[in-house]
């Protein structure tokens, strides 16, 4: 049977790729600490289920294709609070950050048009630009470094005729990078001068640590008509599930294209949106105390990973990820290998391969596995000593670290 390009172009998420390994692991009786993929086990706020409750109507109808209105008042109030200007028709609501990613990307890009992004990036970036057959052109950032970015000389010169946006998250998965005001000034004048958009992904906005200021690309007021602003609940408010996120941008021309997008897959869960809006009312103290249980797992990993023999990793500083270099040739067979071989206690561990987080056909991260800390802290810890024990028994181990 026929299949398009752009589908035979698209790569499965090295997130949930390994699930049916997990799931054997699981069958055979073993318990799986799943670092793999970002759902955090922190409650949603009652506030969520308390609006799904009192929504009493007889028909659950279609919504707005943009989003209801009373939504899109909660989010521009929450974005004014950080200092950022939008008003209700620069805010559409989609299903998720993803759909949002995925319409910005169809919006601004035909077929071989290009998207500058740092690498390592979220893994899915591959399987949206894929999507509309776009080509993600690597900024390469290094652990080593910090991830922080090149200088705008050296990103210049990765920008030709068919270059559309810089995209970043931020803070970034699966970096943990936060990005400095200088550094986003400086992705500002260059969008300025090349006439790109910036796509901001900023859903893990609230998770910065040690006292790191956020800065939005939203706060960067001479660009925001080229500014794609990507948000969603299921991080911020531990909420991965609703499927509530939203695209926005100073920029009436972009909506009105976006709006053909909205219209055709008509609207977003009217239910979901009812939830979501009871979210947006969720007290500032809440997401202050996920924060602080966030920056003290962080430091429970980064302290175990810190003790493993021939691992290097950076600190995160933001979001609730790390990137982990193991001294293995294929992170991908040593995960497959520690949920088929290895277990301590009837337990063991799995993260996502590190390969898929770069651009496809790089060869970068073969070594390098991504961790999420979403797990309580003694969860964390049984993990980490699972991936130790596993590290030191696994036959793959060498003795240098590749790329
Ligand atoms: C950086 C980043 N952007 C976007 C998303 C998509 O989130 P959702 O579609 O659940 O809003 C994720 C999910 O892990 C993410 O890590």
């Amino acid at each position: 049977m026929f299949f398009s390009d752009r589908i035979k172009a698209m790569q499965t998420s090295p997130i949930r790729r390994l699930l049916p390994y997990a799931d054997e692991a699981k069958k055979a009786g073993k318990k799986v600490y799943h670092l793999n993929i970002g759902q955090p086990d922190i409650k949603t706020p009652d506030e969520y289920f308390d609006a799904v409750r009192n929504f009493k109507i007889e028909t659950i109808a279609y919504a707005e294709s943009q989003g209801r209105t009373e939504l899109r008042d909660a989010i521009v109030a929450y974005y004014q609070s950080w200092g950022i200007p939008y008003e209700r028709n620069d805010v559409y609501i989609t299903n998720g950050g993803s759909e949002a990613l995925m319409f910005a990307v169809m919006a601004i890009c035909n077929p071989g048009d290009e998207l500058l992004v740092p690498a390592p990036f979220y893994a899915n970036y591959n399987a949206f630009a894929q999507a509309s057959l776009a080509k993600l052109t690597p900024i390469t950032t290094k652990a080593e470094n910090g991830f922080r970015l090149p200088s705008a000389e050296l990103i210049e010169k990765l920008i030709n005729s068919r270059t559309r946006a810089i995209w970043i998250s931020n803070p970034g998965n699966p970096t943990g990078v936060v990005y400095t005001a200088a550094e986003l000034e400086m992705l500002a004048s260059i969008a300025k001068k090349h006439d790109l958009y910036l796509i901001a992904d900023e859903v893990y906005r609230e998770f910065t640590y040690d006292g790191q200021k956020f800065t939005s690309l939203g706060h960067m007021g001479d660009v925001l008509d080229r500014v794609i602003m990507v948000d969603s609940v299921s991080k911020r408010f531990s909420a991965c599930g609703a499927r509530v996120g939203c695209v926005a941008i100073k920029n009436k021309e972009f909506m009105g294209q976006m709006l053909k997008l909205c219209q055709a897959r008509l609207c977003v869960s009217t239910l979901e949106q009812v939830g979501a809006t009871g979210l947006y009312k969720t007290a500032k103290t809440y997401l202050d105390e996920v924060n602080k249980e966030y920056k003290s797992r962080r430091d429970t990993l980064y302290q175990a990973l810190k003790g493993m023999d021939g691992v290097v990793c950076e600190e995160p500083k933001g979001a609730f990820y790390v990137m982990v270099k193991m001294p293995v040739d294929d992170a991908e067979k040593f995960i497959i290998w520690m949920l088929q071989n290895y277990d301590v206690n009837g337990e063991t561990t799995m993260g996502a391969p590190g390969a898929g987080f770069y651009a496809a056909d790089s060869g970068l991260g073969k070594s390098e596995m991504r961790v999420a800390y979403v797990l309580k802290k003694e969860d964390i810890v049984k993990s980490m000593t699972i991936l130790k024990g596993a590290l030191e028994a696994y036959p793959g181990r060498v003795e240098a670290i590749k790329a």
